[in-house]
């Protein structure tokens, strides 16, 4: 029996940023395995109403099943916060911290994680970023501090794709952020309650991890444990672990690397809000634990609480 059974659970799900397609999915799964679990599950879609919804469906618990804005950064934490309804995942300010890469970055940096070298550009200077602002030069990667799902992401190869490349990701939320490419294998780690489950990796058909490879079934391959030395894995699991911690993360988070052939583990990104459908990355991780999916909502749900 976990704390929540017998109490109204809401799956907040939806909701309006770029993300809302997989947050659906997300949603829906996770409603399904808490009702597995014997919960009580309204799923709720989060639109402007969502505060009149929460109290006309007398919500007792709220799992939080959005990605990108207003889901993913804190906002729909307040909001919860404000209503003294529990919710699951990180609070306001890491929630916040984790969707600004260019705020996640400078923590990341302060920890003494790996960053690949990066500058940061406000929205308004993206039009006249060149090559020449750029001290570790091509391949780079561009991409808005504000978003997810690679939406908005770049992989720039020569000078003339750099200008598009930098007004697109400005069309997007915060600021344009460009950094190295590295060179390595894509890792992502999941971690629960502070401990790393383990770490995943990611071979993309194409140049780099986009929408398309995220989200489009068989374009990508998965080997689960990641296929590098026990060493690597080690610092990387340990540099997932200080992330979570640093940014000040609960619940499940999914932190993203790209491990360097000497093992250096970059990081790029902690996801506060993973993607959470039954064959999600953190999932596939929690399954090669013997944690199913229906028990892995469960122990999400148990975490729930106010964190301000
Ligand atoms: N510096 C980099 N070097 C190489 N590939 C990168 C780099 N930054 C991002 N990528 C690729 O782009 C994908 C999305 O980048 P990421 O920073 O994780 O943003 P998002 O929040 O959109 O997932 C990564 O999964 C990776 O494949
Ligand atoms: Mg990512």
């Amino acid at each position: 029996m976990s704390t929540w059974t017998g109490k109204k659970v809401a799956v907040l799900y939806g909701g309006r940023s770029s993300e809302r397609e997989v947050s659906l999915k997300t949603g829906a799964a996770c409603a399904d395995a808490l009702r597995q679990k014997g919960h009580d599950v309204v799923l709720v879609d989060v639109d402007l109403e969502v505060a009149a919804r929460l109290r006309a469906e007398r919500v007792e618990v709220a799992f939080v099943a959005l990605h990108g804005r207003w889901g993913e950064d804190g906002s729909i934490q307040g909001l919860l916060e404000s209503m003294a309804i529990p919710y699951t995942g990180s609070g306001v300010l890491a929630s916040a911290m984790g969707m600004d890469k260019t705020v996640s970055k400078a923590i990341f940096r302060s920890l003494g994680l790996a960053v690949a070298d990066y500058r940061v550009f406000p929205r308004a200077a993206a039009g006249s970023i060149g090559v020449g602002d750029l001290p570790f030069g091509l391949p780079c990667v561009v991409k808005p501090a504000g978003e997810g799902s690679s939406v908005g992401v770049h992989l720039v190869n020569d000078a003339a794709e750099l200008g598009p490349a930098c007004r697109d990701a400005a069309s997007y939320a915060g600021d344009v952020i460009v950094e190295r490419y590295v060179k390595g294998t894509e890792v992502d780690v999941a971690v629960l309650d502070g401990k790393a489950l383990g770490a995943i990796e990611i071979v993309p058909a194409n140049a780099f991890y986009d929408y398309a490879a995220k989200y489009t079934a068989g374009t990508t391959k998965y080997f689960y444990p990641a296929r590098i030395p026990e060493a690597h894995v080690r610092a990387v699991m340990d540099a997932a672990e200080a992330a979570h911690r640093g940014i000040g993360c609960s619940g499940v988070t999914r932190v993203d690397f790209i491990v360097a052939g000497d093992g250096t583990p970059y990081i790029l990104e902690v996801n506060t809000l993973p993607g959470m459908t039954a064959t999600s990355l953190v999932p596939k991780i929690a399954a090669g634990l013997g944690l199913s999916f229906p028990d892995l909502c469960d122990r999400i749900l148990d975490g729930a609480a106010l964190k301000s």
